[in-house]
């Protein structure tokens, strides 16, 4: 996730570009640029860093011109810093470009640029487009850009500009959001409405496959065959600070919508097309290594931490090598049995969260070799890991964490396929099986999400309860435990997540009339167990929420009610599972008037012990 912006018209572009920017911030901040055209040349200033570091640089270097594009960065490939900042050139500097997604085949496109002689700086994969253009630029702007987008796969949201034909931008977008605002003798471009919202609320929102001509004075759309397209004008009402959120009332909610599009980039590039198996090249480990880890320590914090459960069952059944997950906090203070045949995964968000910083530091120090698993590129932890994997979720605002979680799933999935794959412990049947649930799993979350009206009402009906319980086995129990920590967290509300046939063992002394129960139900293997333990808590008079899998119409003779998740195999079951969770917490905390992004006492990013 990135932010991207671009104007055409009478005014100075940086003055738009650079408070366009500072709108699209939260969408990523590791670096920022701009391109501006002077009536002769392309001038590029970039800056790693805050928005602040490239305001700085341009106080020396003004940009001049009325042409221009900008971009504030969240890496994904190759680290932050001023060259791998957009926007990128191609070898002459005439043709820029500015780019939001991934091009999944940037590497192969590459090679085929090197060998015609293209110089390229960067790590990104962006840079192949811009050198595409320069390849494919004939004397027609337009047509060189649709030949390009012939070429790439991917999700993008792509702006260009050239010094050739300085009357235009030409922009496009594919899984990534673009939105044209529409001016007077002026037309601006942008990720978001919040950059363009002081300027203009006539907006163009461009679908998928749909690319635009922009001019000062004109805006034509057409599909990538050159078919004139005729777009309605969207008017914006929002104010500024609801369109930051995207209209949504809070950054959590919107994260919570995000999540599809978060895992479809997480898993883009990484899933092979005959879904044979999983493409990590980011992992260095050859299959002797592989074939001597004799153990996993999986060590993190908070739903990290829960992620990490989740990955316990997917790294043990699938690599049959035994997996430990501890919270960072407790792992370094105990004398971990950890040694050069351990493989240690941290998983953090943030990259930055001190106690997973410092037990990444203690497996190193005892021998082991090192994976980490986060969102942010060049953060500490990443840094530190002998191989990092990352979550291409973009930012997450909230401090409850939500698409992160959903990401770390993905990737922990993926990962134990490919370690699988390397040990030759799982089929190819399997393997099979699992990648195509994998690749559903984006439309599977949409469909939950268009039923977020039934969740709202459990929520709304059940917000004001002071305790809350969540059962489940296998699976469904390492769900249960976020789902509990997500309630805790933003409604303050006392919640527990038990094993489910733990209960017997002294929680359902605690089971009283009235006390609402949510049972985690997704797993065939153990469904009649649960359905035991989902009757044992109803016979002592506790309200019920029971979430299966769609087509379960056992479960609804036993609970009070149900909410339904596309059917799903047992792995992939806890990716959706814990989406009407992230609900529930979420409307809670909304019906009891919580700050939800900034609950009480907790912060995004701990880097405190
Ligand atoms: C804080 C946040 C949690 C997060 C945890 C770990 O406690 O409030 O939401 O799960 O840190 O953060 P990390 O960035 O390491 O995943």
């Amino acid at each position: 996730m990135c932010g991207i912006v671009g104007y055409i018209g009478p005014e100075q572009a940086s003055t738009f570009l650079m408070d366009g920017l500072s709108k699209l911030e939260y969408r990523g901040y590791d670096s920022a640029g701009i391109a501006v055209y002077d009536g002769t040349q392309i001038h590029v200033e970039k800056s790693v860093g805050r928005l602040a570091n490239l305001e700085k640089k341009l106080e020396s270097n003004q940009l001049i011109g009325n042409l221009g594009i900008g971009h504030t960065r969240w890496a994904t490939h190759g680290r932050p810093s001023d060259v791998n900042s957009h926007p990128h050139t191609d070898c002459s500097g005439d043709f820029v470009v500015v780019h939001n997604g991934i091009i999944e085949n940037y590497m192969h496109l590459k090679e085929k640029l090197i060998e015609k002689g293209h110089i390229f700086v960067s790590e990104t994969d962006t840079e192949v487009v811009a050198h595409l253009v320069e390849e494919y630029y004939k004397g027609d702007f337009e047509a060189a850009v649709k030949q390009v987008l012939s070429e790439i796969e991917g999700s993008y949201a792509l702006v260009f500009m050239t010094k050739h034909e300085p009357d235009k931008i030409i922009c496009t977008k594919q899984d990534n959001p673009l939105v044209i605002g529409l001016g007077e003798g002026e037309n601006f471009i942008a990720s978001d409405i919040p950059a363009i919202i002081n300027r203009t609320r006539r907006t163009y929102i461009l679908s998928d496959g749909e690319l635009a001509v922009v001019t000062k004075d004109s805006v034509w759309v057409m599909n990538r065959q050159g078919v004139p397209i005729t777009k309605k004008v969207f008017e914006v009402h929002w104010d500024a600070e609801a369109a930051e959120k995207g209209g949504y009332e809070h950054f959590m909610i919107k994260e919570i919508y995000e999540q599809p599009r978060a895992i479809r980039e997480t898993m883009s590039s990484r899933l092979a097309k005959d879904d044979s198996h999983i493409i990590l090249d980011e992992l260095k480990w050859t299959k002797q290594e592989m074939a001597a880890i004799k153990k996993i320590v999986v060590v993190a914090c908070g739903t990290a931490y829960n992620a990490g459960l989740v990955g316990k069952y997917y790294l043990e059944s699938l690599s049959r090598i035994p997996v430990e997950v501890d919270v960072a906090s407790e792992f370094r203070y105990r004398s971990p049995l950890v040694d050069e045949n351990t493989l240690a995964i941290v998983v953090s968000q943030s990259g930055e969260t001190l106690d997973t910083l410092a037990a990444l530091k203690e497996a190193k120090r005892l021998g082991a070799k090192t994976l980490a698993i986060t969102n942010v590129v060049g953060s500490s932890i990443s840094r530190e890991a002998d191989q990092v994997i990352y979550t291409w979720a973009g930012p997450e605002i909230a401090v409850a964490s939500t698409k992160a979680y959903t990401t770390q799933l993905v990737l922990m999935s993926m990962l134990a396929i490919y370690i699988a794959g390397l040990r030759d412990t799982i089929s190819a049947e399997r393997s099979r099986e699992l990648i195509s649930g994998l690749r559903n799993l984006p439309a599977q979350l949409h469909e939950i999400l268009e039923d977020v009206e039934s969740i709202k009402t459990f929520a709304q009906k059940y917000g004001f309860n002071e305790d809350v319980f969540f059962i489940g086995r296998s699976l469904d129990y390492a769900v249960a435990l976020e789902g509990a920590l997500k309630l805790k967290e933003i409604s303050y509300i006392h919640a527990e997540a038990y094993a489910a046939g733990e209960l017997k063992h002294g929680t359902l002394a605690l089971i009283i009339e009235g006390v609402p129960v949510i049972a985690l139900a997704t797993q065939h293997d153990v469904y009649e167990k649960t359905l035991s333990n989902i009757k044992e808590v109803k016979a002592r008079d506790a309200i019920v929420i029971g979430i299966a899998q769609q087509g379960d119409e056992q479960i609804k003779k036993y609970v009070d009610h149900t909410i339904f998740i596309p059917q799903a195999d047992k792995f992939l079951a806890p990716i959706l599972a814990v989406l009407p969770l992230q609900l529930l917490a979420y409307y809670a905390a909304v019906t009891r008037g919580c700050d939800v992004d900034k609950p009480r006492n907790l912060a995004k990013s701990v880097t405190v012990e």
